[in-house]
């Protein structure tokens, strides 16, 4: 440091931001832990898929289509990390919050009271806007269909929720009720997303005022368009590209090689590719038995299972146990 009138400037100004700084330390690494859930999601919905939500597809930044499948990264991502925020929040994890106990006391409904701790999900879905929402930079129709598709997913952890309660009384006679609002599981949220994933909409914007207009333009064309649609329901705004075939520009992989179980229609067949059958071992503990005190013994057994997987009907490939299905019932 060149003088001490510059330290103490650098001083100050760490000093403004301190708090504002160590706020977001203490979100960001829950923040990580959020948006790889809600990733972790992602490829567990669309294992079975042609789309199978592949890496390429969950930087976030790099997203630069609005189609159908990166509507459900944004709202399962959106989803995730308000989810995860809400749960640190209500065990404790954070200074700073807790469950919301806003309405104990009061009466809910017929023979019941609000009471315990009820998950502070509006904590989750303001850090989730400050952290999520602010990766979308851009002015564009783009930027516009991303924030729509956050807050969908933001809207499915609540609508997700559910009340539990508890008897109080004489020997849990239940004269007395509480009940407080609780999370779903996540795998919850993720097949409501699923759902809607499904039922995505494509927004109709106006063509000719797109075109002609500049991207503000085109930017109120959007928003006009996005008032039509409950706030509620994924929207996109570019059709799919074919997922059965391999577009590396694209961070495509293409469905060739792909295990199928009850989708081998879907993946192979509906693609132009074949079913091969082949034989792997696969090594596991069995004939565990237990010792006393405290031991188990294993054996290893080697067993063969069947896998399904879909090749290139013309290759050359065909070795050993591997056989040739075509027409295999999917
Ligand atoms: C929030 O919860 C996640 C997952 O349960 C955990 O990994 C993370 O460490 C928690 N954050 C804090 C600040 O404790
Ligand atoms: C990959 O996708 C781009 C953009 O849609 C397209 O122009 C190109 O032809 C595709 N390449 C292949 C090999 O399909």
């Amino acid at each position: 440091v060149s003088s001490s009138g510059s330290w103490l400037f650098c001083t100050y100004s760490v000093w403004d931001k301190l708090g504002r700084f160590t706020a977001y330390l203490a979100y960001a690494g829950s923040v990580q832990v959020g948006t790889q859930s809600g990733i972790d999601e992602c490829k567990h919905q669309f294992a079975w898929d042609r789309w199978n939500c592949p890496d390429s597809a969950t930087q976030l930044k790099g997203l630069r289509r609005a189609t159908r499948e990166t509507s459900f990264v944004h709202a399962i991502s959106a989803a995730g990390v308000m989810y995860t925020l809400t749960r640190n929040c209500s065990l404790g994890d954070l200074d700073n919050c807790g469950c919301d106990v806003s309405n104990n006391g009061k009466i809910g409904g017929r023979g019941w009271l609000w009471g315990g701790c009820s998950d502070n999900v509006d904590f989750g879905e303001t850090v989730s806007k400050q952290y999520v929402d602010a990766q979308e930079t851009g002015q564009d129709s783009r930027a516009a269909v991303n924030l729509h598709n956050n807050e969908a997913g933001r809207l499915a952890v609540k609508a997700t929720m559910k009340r539990v309660c508890r008897c109080h009384g004489m020997s849990e006679s239940c004269s007395v009720k509480t009940c407080w609002m609780q999370l779903s599981d996540f795998r919850d949220v993720g097949n409501y997303l699923k759902n809607k994933h499904n039922q995505a909409q494509k927004l109709d914007t106006d063509k000719k005022r797109m075109r002609a207009g500049n991207s503000a333009d085109n930017r109120g064309a959007i928003l006009d368009a996005l008032r039509s649609i409950a706030p509620t329901e994924l929207i996109y705004l570019e059709d799919s590209p074919d997922y059965c075939r391999r577009n590396s520009s694209m961070g495509l992989y293409g469905t060739e090689g792909r295990e199928c179980l009850t989708s081998c229609r879907r993946l192979c067949q509906e693609c132009g590719l074949g079913v091969e059958e082949g034989r792997v071992e696969v090594v596991s503990s069995c004939n565990c038995k237990f010792h006393w005190c405290c031991q188990v013994n294993c054996d290893r057994c080697t067993q063969v299972v069947v896998r399904h997987t879909c090749a290139r009907r013309d290759g050359n490939d065909d070795s050993g146990f591997r056989r040739r299905h075509r027409g295999h019932k999917s």
